[in-house]
């Protein structure tokens, strides 16, 4: 059940899709304090409650303990007391003496006190009283889940090559930067599906444009790489250049679809073009305009785009740059002798590096509006839903479009509703081994927003990997439905092909082959059933007390437990067995080694080129022959793998990949897998 309790006069966020009435009265749950000062939840947990949920937020499975904000960032750097990420996902979940879920719908900054502050109370805070709040109740986590997901509709479904293997560099410039990659993953014999376009093909870093210089025939580039099975993906970003002449930057002034000052004039920001403006893609209007420029790219032969810089990152303002530069040139005015006897907390030069930090900060977001029903609304108060709202513009230029064809679409910034017209990658990670572990956690909270076709930048965004980093990466990267390795400038060149031994790279990419099918399916009928993918382990084995404090592992589909290795020098890794299962380690000369295992702690060794994975008992998983591509995927000829007993089914949803008939029976097949008395 799902109860509505409305505070104020709402924006609209586009996240629930269900028309729910509203209740009168105080929530079934909890105690709300609204008034002009704002709004604030607050609820006692019991001492053994776990809270899951917040989309993507960082810290563990079990959010308890920490204080999380919603208020969207470009963050320089990904460290666990980072109190927002890109996305604002207000949805959490309570399982425990009571279990209900909660999501506050609500654009602007809120913060969430999960036994942060007191230990056994959640505080749910924002600074004014204008919100829906849902309550959900339900038997499990899970159900609540499901519950929460139907009133916010269906997930994105990517195109099944977008559930290929990907390469990406923020670095690629020319044609030939792209063929090299195409050729030396053909050459290695790993598999690969897409190439990223980073900023660097646009002209001037100018939306929608190609560099005619860098790329003379683009339609006839793109086509080139596709009669190879790699798509291009290009990078869309939230900003406009400021250039008289482009089009999309005349068009938007002219149309005035741009975010304005507090004088009504469009409003300059500055991101890698230099001085920008933000679409105001809170409007209806612009957001058709912006998102048929998207159709501009697709007429090119494009299939797919992420789009970045949503939050929306601003790199500085014309007043943050002037506060900054009065401080700096107060700093430089000093004898420096002085700067040197000052203590260090007090020294004006930590005062000038915090300026400089604040110039890209969220003061920016205080700066210019929106307008909304004809009114003027300051950005700060619907500040989390623009990324989402962007994202929103293509994916509705692209449906109404492409009716029949699926796209691939994601977002740096989200907002839950946006998980209908894309996915999510989270952010710029780093090349270091606690991210490989921040990314499994991640997916279970993100899937409980709706965000199923999710991923991280495997291998790590900054910084320089190393080989066994990404081998280790990978192994987790199968399993996700966004495969991306992606770097930044300057670090590492991050290939497979640029380590030894490629071969290990083209195994461990293999499996992901081997296990497209199964992912595929499982993953269109968890965004059918609005049901998770990925789900913490307490999820299944509620009463355990150790699956519930399991933080590094996660249940996966119907039948799976994935149990990757983390650390680095380890040959192996512990893992629990809730129940007993069939441990399958796909092994570098193609065999599979099957061991059944009973529930318990278990050591299991792994090497860099094996990938393991567990199928619950009496579960089917289904395995294709490796490929160097989707489309060359055989997925006819399926091998069942399992430790049943007794007959075991599994629902296989299969279908061409792009079309968007679902229900059409012809797409199910039953899967069966007789017993074998063991
Ligand atoms: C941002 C994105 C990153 C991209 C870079 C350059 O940092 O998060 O993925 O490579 O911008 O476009």
């Amino acid at each position: 059940m799902i109860q509505k309790y409305r505070f104020g006069t709402p924006f609209y966020t586009g996240a629930v899709v269900q028309d729910i009435p509203c209740e009168t009265g105080a929530p079934v749950f909890g105690t709300v304090e609204a008034d002009e000062n704002g709004f604030q939840y607050s609820i006692t947990m019991g001492d053994k409650d776990a809270v899951y949920g917040l989309g993507e937020a960082m810290r563990g499975i079990n959010k308890r303990g920490g204080v999380y904000e919603s208020y969207n960032l470009d963050h320089r750097f990904t460290v666990e007391d980072v109190l927002s990420l890109y996305g604002a996902h207000n949805f959490l979940v309570v399982d425990g003496e009571q279990t209900f879920g909660l999501f506050f719908d609500f654009p602007g900054k809120l913060r969430f006190d999960v036994g942060f502050t007191n230990p056994d109370e959640i505080l749910v805070s924002a600074p004014e009283a204008n919100l829906d709040l849902y309550v959900i109740s339900g038997d499990t986590p899970r159900d609540i889940v499901r519950t929460f997901r139907k009133a916010i509709g269906q997930s994105y479904i990517p195109p099944k090559w977008a559930m290929g293997f990907a390469q990406s560099r923020w670095g690629y410039e020319v044609p030939e930067d792209f063929r090299q990659v195409a050729d030396q993953y053909r050459e290695n014999g790993i598999p690969l599906d897409a190439i990223y376009m980073d900023i660097d093909y646009m002209d001037a870093y100018k939306d929608f444009t190609v560099d005619p210089a860098k790329f003379p025939d683009f339609p006839g580039f793109v086509q080139e790489m596709q009669a190879r099975n790699v798509h291009l993906v290009p990078i869309i970003d939230a900003a406009v250049k400021i250039e008289d002449g482009y089009p999309v930057c005349d068009e938007g002034l002219e149309k005035g679809y741009f975010c304005t000052g507090k004088d009504g004039e469009p409003f300059q920001t500055a991101a890698w073009p230099g001085p920008t403006y933000l679409p105001d893609v809170l409007q209806p209007d612009v957001r058709t305009w912006f998102g048929n420029w998207y159709l501009s790219l697709t007429e090119q032969g494009i299939d797919g785009f992420w789009n970045d810089m949503n939050e929306p990152a601003v790199f500085y303002t014309k007043e943050s740059m002037e506060r900054f530069r009065s401080e700096m040139q107060e700093f430089l005015a000093k004898d420096f002798q002085d700067e040197g006897e000052q203590s260090r907390g007090d020294s004006q030069w930590f005062r000038v590096q915090w300026a400089a930090h604040k110039v890209s900060g969220p003061d920016n977001y205080t700066q210019f509006y929106h307008k909304i029903d004809g009114k003027p609304v300051l950005h700060d108060r619907v500040h989390n839903l623009y990324g989402a709202f962007m994202t929103r513009a293509a994916g509705e230029a692209l449906e109404r479009r492409y009716p029949d064809t699926r796209k691939l679409l994601f977002s740096r910034s989200s907002f839950i509703g946006m998980h209908r017209y894309g996915g999510v990658w989270t952010g710029d990670n780093s090349s270091i081994w606690p991210h490989i572990l921040l990314n499994l956690q991640q997916l279970p909270g993100l899937n409980m927003c709706g965000f199923l076709y999710a991923g991280a930048d495997l291998g790590g965004f900054g910084g320089d990997t190393s080989r066994d980093l990404l081998l280790r990466w990978l192994a987790l990267g199968v399993f996700t439905p966004l495969m991306r390795n992606h770097a930044a400038k300057n670090t590492r060149m991050q290939e497979c092909y640029q380590f030894d031994h490629p071969e290990d790279f083209a195994h461990v990419i293999g499996v992901r082959y081997r296990l497209l099918p199964y992912l595929y399916s499982e993953l269109v009928q968890a965004a059918l059933n609005g049901d998770l993918l990925f789900r913490p382990l307490a999820f299944d084995y509620p009463d355990d007390p150790i699956a519930r404090e399991t933080a590094d592992q996660l249940m996966l589909g119907d039948g799976l437990m994935i149990a990757p290795v983390l650390t680095q020098n380890a040959s192996g890794r512990m893992v629990y067995l809730p129940e007993p299962m069939l441990l399958v380690k796909f092994m570098p000369d193609g065999s599979l080694e099957q061991t059944r295992m009973d529930a318990g702690i278990h050591y299991i060794s792994v090497a860099l080129n094996e990938v393991p994975v567990f199928i619950r008992r009496e579960h089917i998983l289904p395995l294709a022959k490796p490929a160097m591509s989707v489309p060359e995927l055989d997925e006819e000829h399926l091998e069942l793998l399992g430790w049943v007993t007794r007959e075991a089914t599994l629902t296989l949803y299969r279908d061409d990949g792009y079309s968007r008939d679902y229900s059409n029976p012809a797409h199910y097949t039953v899967l069966r897998m007789g017993g074998d008395l063991s």
